[in-house]
């Protein structure tokens, strides 16, 4: 049902020390590394270089008429680099964890600069679901037991927080950075309850909202009101069809039918 994303952020500027402009996006994004400058000049070459190993990955040099992207390492840019002919400015389109790292322009004009960029990819996050812990949902037949149990749970994508959410004030949260667990919360709601409960998951830039329907998840509570329900307005019927008949046969049927009732509701 979800794709399980992997994770990859490489922040260096926490390693390396504070340089450059760091960015963050999310998987299927589409970002855009500006030089900072306004228009490259005619003897101007401008070199974008992407990770450790500081692979080219587009070139600009009017002198020599070049003006090309690469594939990079693995092909991993292929068709998803443009140049801009008037900036020298790059844009990574539908990136990927793949693409996440340090970028590198060189402008060579009267003199050398040059400007890093970090790049942190979060994984798209998958939608919460909400699930009645059925166990406890079904013993609540017992007609004392007005509580609901309630768990969201969702597939981890690594630095994420799942927290339930009484109308805008936090219940409870939990934070998993381990990929491989899967993250459940419980809840335990009173069936009578007005509020509005949901289910959030976040992380450093993006959340996802499941909101809790009780009365789609805790139907079988209803299910016993259902059916007082049904017995109450048949019997209104019968009593409708007994003043309107004369024929004691039918009488004997629908007092049969008013005691069924009586003694489903007794058993409850
Ligand atoms: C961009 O260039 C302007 C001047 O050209 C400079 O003041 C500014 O600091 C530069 N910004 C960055 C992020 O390099
Ligand atoms: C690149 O620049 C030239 C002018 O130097 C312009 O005619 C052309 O449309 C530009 N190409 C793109 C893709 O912007
Ligand atoms: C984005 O990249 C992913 C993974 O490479 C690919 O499956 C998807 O089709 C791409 N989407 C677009 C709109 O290019
Ligand atoms: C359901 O509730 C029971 C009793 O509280 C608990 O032991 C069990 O772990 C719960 N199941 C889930 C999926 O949370
Ligand atoms: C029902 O839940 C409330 C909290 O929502 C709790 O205070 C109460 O003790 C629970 N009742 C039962 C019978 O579990
Ligand atoms: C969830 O994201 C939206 C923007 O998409 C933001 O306005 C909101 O404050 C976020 N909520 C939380 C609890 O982080
Ligand atoms: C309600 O009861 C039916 C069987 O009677 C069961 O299949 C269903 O899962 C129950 N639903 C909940 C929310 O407990």
């Amino acid at each position: 049902m979800f794709h399980i994303f992997v994770l990859f952020c490489l922040c260096w500027w926490r390693q390396i020390g504070v340089f450059g402009e760091s960015v963050s996006v999310m998987e299927g994004d589409c970002i855009l590394l500006h030089t900072n400058v306004t228009e490259i000049h005619e003897d101007d070459d401008i070199l974008w270089k992407f990770g450790a190993e500081k692979s080219p990955i587009a070139e600009i040099s009017r002198p020599a008429g070049i003006f090309s992207t690469f594939d990079g390492p693995d092909g991993r840019f292929r068709d998803r680099l443009k140049l801009d002919n008037q900036t020298g400015s790059l844009t990574i389109t539908n990136i990927t964890t793949q693409h996440a790292g340090l970028y590198e322009v060189e402008m060579t004009a009267v003199k050398l600069s040059s400007k890093t960029f970090s790049v942190c990819v979060y994984a798209r996050l998958p939608v919460p679901v909400i699930s009645s812990n059925s166990s406890q949902c079904s013993s609540s037949s017992s007609s004392s037991q007005q509580n609901c149990s309630l768990v969201c749970s969702v597939v981890n994508v690594g630095h994420v927080t799942l927290s339930w959410y009484k109308g805008n004030s936090l219940l409870s949260s939990i934070s998993v950075s381990d990929l491989s667990i899967s993250l459940s919360l419980p809840l335990e709601v009173e069936y009578q309850d007005k509020n509005s409960y949901s289910c959030l998951i976040n992380n450093h830039i993006s959340n996802q909202t499941t909101h809790l329907n009780i009365n789609q998840l805790c139907s079988n509570q209803t299910t016993h009101l259902d059916i007082s329900q049904l017995c109450y307005t048949s019997s209104v019927s019968l009593i409708v069809l007994i003043s309107a008949a004369a024929a004691g046969s039918l009488l004997i049927v629908a007092v049969r039918i008013l005691w069924i009732c009586r003694k489903q509701r007794k058993n409850r």
